[in-house]
């Protein structure tokens, strides 16, 4: 396509660096219910650092953490808690792309490398975006295991719920930083400005931010970037540029095709929602017109709706995964709906202020 001056694949892997490997694969499998498919350590000659792989179908999410003092990655868990070090691109040519990206203004945060063991070679490069977050940028073309070299296999199922693939990932940047990164993405990895939201849009009595929703050539990569917005009080972004110490990650949305089913089970297994009030869904009718979905239920899950001009979408937002308020979850299903639920910003945004007020950071 000639209009995608920076081709990317798909989004390859989002990988967490955290103190305690082993326990964040395990809240995942038995969450979420991905299975533990890879492995890296001691076991398999890695000296320094452990990771795990986890996949569901067209997801996969790794953890890693430093196995000595001294590791590069140390201080920076101890600066931001559990985070979103890497979201990385499959790409066609790592060398074009890595040599691209830094022409066009990117630093460099890992230069193209080879990563060989027997099953073959993967080519890997790295550049730095906002905050400490990294696009890995990664060719294995030439390689016949499953994920990276030097991984383990494993074969620790998790039992699945529906969760289908990476939608989009949202990065929280600092106030008047929004539009520096939007810039960065169009510049440097030729993404477009899909959608932006301004204080007006998203905006409750107390707080606000700003949005802009960029998108890949292909489309397939989709990154909003929020920066906050003054208000009365401090706002959800506020909160999370203080607790994770700048900028980073904020959410992750993966898409399902039976949101219900796939609510139910996190649900079942404890995993907490930020909840909206009951008469969000005395107002839906109205607001979206006819659904496939019994209001009822979405109801009693806590699942939200919002229409655009192509059909409608429902989602839901986990609350914080991590002790500090910063990285949750959006599990989303799309029915048409290529937008991201501006019609519930107001409703969400109130439901996080009432959590914001419990943990006195309002
Ligand atoms: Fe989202």
């Amino acid at each position: 396509m000639s209009t995608d001056s920076f081709p990317i694949r798909r989004v390859d892997h989002v990988r967490h660096f955290v103190n305690n490997a082993r326990q964040a694969a395990f809240f995942y499998q038995h969450t979420f219910g991905f299975s533990i498919t890879g492995y890296r350590g001691l076991e398999t000659g890695s000296r320094d650092q452990v990771d795990y792989l986890l996949e569901q179908n067209n997801i996969r999410l790794v953890f890693s953490a430093p196995m000595r003092p001294g590791h590069p990655m140390a201080p920076l868990i101890s600066e931001h808690g559990d985070f979103v070090q890497d979201i990385a691109f499959e790409v066609d040519d790592v060398d074009w792309a890595y040599k691209t990206a830094i022409e066009r203004g990117a630093e460099g945060f890992m230069e193209p490398t080879w990563l060989e063991d027997s099953n073959g070679r993967v080519r890997q490069a790295a550049i730095r975006t906002y905050g400490n977050v990294v696009h890995s940028l990664i060719n294995r073309d030439e390689f016949k295991g499953e994920f990276m070299p030097q991984f383990r296999e494993e074969n620790e199922p998790g039992d699945p719920i529906g969760l289908i693939e990476v939608d989009h990932c949202v990065g929280n940047v600092e106030l008047g930083k929004m539009n520096y990164w939007v810039k960065w993405y169009e510049d440097v990895l030729g993404f477009k400005n899909l959608i932006s939201f301004d204080d007006n849009d998203i905006s409750t009595e107390y707080t606000s931010l700003m949005s802009k929703v960029m998108a890949s050539g292909n489309g397939r990569v989709k990154f909003p970037i929020n920066e906050p917005a003054p208000g009365k009080k401090k706002s959800q972004i506020d909160e999370f540029l203080e607790f994770f110490g700048g900028a980073g990650v904020q959410h992750v949305a993966m898409l399902t095709d039976d949101i219900i089913h796939t609510v139910s089970r996190l649900r079942a297994r404890g995993i907490p929602f930020l909840s909206v009030p009951k008469t969000y869904y005395d107002m839906l009718p109205d607001r979206v017109g006819t659904i496939d979905e019994d209001i009822e239920v979405l109801s009693d899950l806590g699942i939200l709706v919002d229409r655009d001009d192509e059909g409608y979408l429902l989602q839901i937002f986990t609350k914080p995964v991590t002790d500090r308020p910063t990285i949750f979850y959006e599990i989303i299903h799309r029915k048409g709906a290529k937008s991201f639920g501006k019609g519930n910003f107001k409703a969400l945004f109130e439901s996080i202020e009432r959590e914001q007020a419990l943990r006195g950071t309002l």
